[in-house]
């Protein structure tokens, strides 16, 4: 049984590419392994969210999560702010975490770029705090997308640099989970490129249906296929990889016959594409509502979630001070 931690931006309202890419194979991931699963709100810190937002955001993407399935009573669900071991770790792990190393990470060069008045210590810093994430609980599996494979590899780094300072074979380095082929790739409805949270192309588990049958019709086509049996243009396969996640085998096959015979029409297909994505996130959207307002089963998930992250971090942190040198007297 592998140890797994994965962190969750607490901006990361949650998206059908979400939901049928990383989600789905989570929730049969929690089965299988120990998880840790958190919100990541000491990070959320870099941007500045004012104090009244970033309440609201942990608890809507806690709420989201817990509404897709991620379960409580299997893996360990926290706040990680919650868990200040993780701050001492972190800390810690400063100290041989190297300045230049830090300032070519991708991630840093890129905020430069995008946010130049912003260019905080915490941002410098926060691969080192994703490394004290994961390596508290002594993960062997992180699963990581494209954009946070560099991050794992900084945090194997600082894992291995400490085994070496310290003579120790103490934390485990950390390799990516793997999902083989079952990870999903939804595209956005802007006709190029997979859906995203930034791109403005996606469809939410939160919005109402009203807000996804607007989105869908506005989705990007074409003018019609010019020829019988011409392939669909991106745009129009893209409504079909979307419409083949969410809607029965003989929906997609007579959209793509009339595809094929040049008698389609996109209106159509669309707002069939809408009913069939309101009526599958359906019940997630009511879940969603359901534990919104449920602010003890919320409290409850967290305080339990707490004391056995804590537990699991408390335990490290007594042992990496110790081989660190602190001892009591
Ligand atoms: N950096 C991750 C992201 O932006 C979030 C994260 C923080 C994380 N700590 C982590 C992910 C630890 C995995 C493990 O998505």
């Amino acid at each position: 049984m592998d140890t797994v931690v994965s962190g969750i931006r607490s901006t990361g309202t949650l998206h059908l590419g979400n939901y049928f890419g990383a989600i789905k194979n989570f929730l049969k991931m929690q089965t299988e392994n120990n998880c840790y699963f958190f919100i990541a709100d000491y990070h959320a810190l870099t941007t500045h969210p004012k104090p009244e937002d970033l309440h609201g955001n942990i608890k809507q993407v806690l709420a989201e999560y817990l509404a897709c399935g991620i379960d409580p009573e299997i893996a360990t669900v926290f706040i990680q702010s919650d868990v200040p071991e993780v701050s001492e770790l972190y800390l810690l792990l400063n100290m041989n975490a190297y300045v230049g190393e830090l300032e070519r990470t991708a991630s840093f060069k890129e905020k430069i770029r995008k946010q130049p008045d912003n260019i905080n210590a915490g941002l410098l810093t926060y691969p080192v705090l994703m490394a004290a994430d994961i390596i508290i609980h002594k993960a062997n599996k992180v699963p990581v997308g494209k954009d946070q494979e560099q991050h794992l590899e900084m945090t194997r780094r600082f894992a291995r640099r400490f085994n070496m300072i310290y003579d120790v074979n103490y934390f485990p380095e950390p390799d990516a989970y793997n999902f083989g082929k079952q990870l999903v790739k939804i595209p956005g409805l802007d006709g190029t490129g997979k859906m995203g949270k930034s791109e403005g192309n996606g469809v939410f588990l939160a919005d109402t249906p009203q807000e996804i049958r607007k989105k869908v019709m506005r989705a990007v086509t074409d003018t019609g296929p010019a020829a019988q049996g011409q392939e669909p243009s991106e745009p129009v396969k893209n409504l079909f990889t979307i419409m083949n996640v969410v809607s029965d085998p003989d929906t997609v096959k007579f959209f793509t016959e009339k595809h094929a015979s040049c008698e389609i029409r996109y209106g159509d297909m669309k707002k069939q594409l809408a009913e069939d994505i309101i009526r599958v996130t359906d019940p997630i959207r009511s879940k969603i509502n359901d534990i919104l307002s449920d602010n003890r089963y919320l409290s409850r998930v967290v305080s339990t979630g707490a004391e056995k992250a804590r537990a699991s971090a408390s335990k490290t942190i007594r042992e990496v001070r110790e081989i660190i040198g602190y001892r009591s007297f």
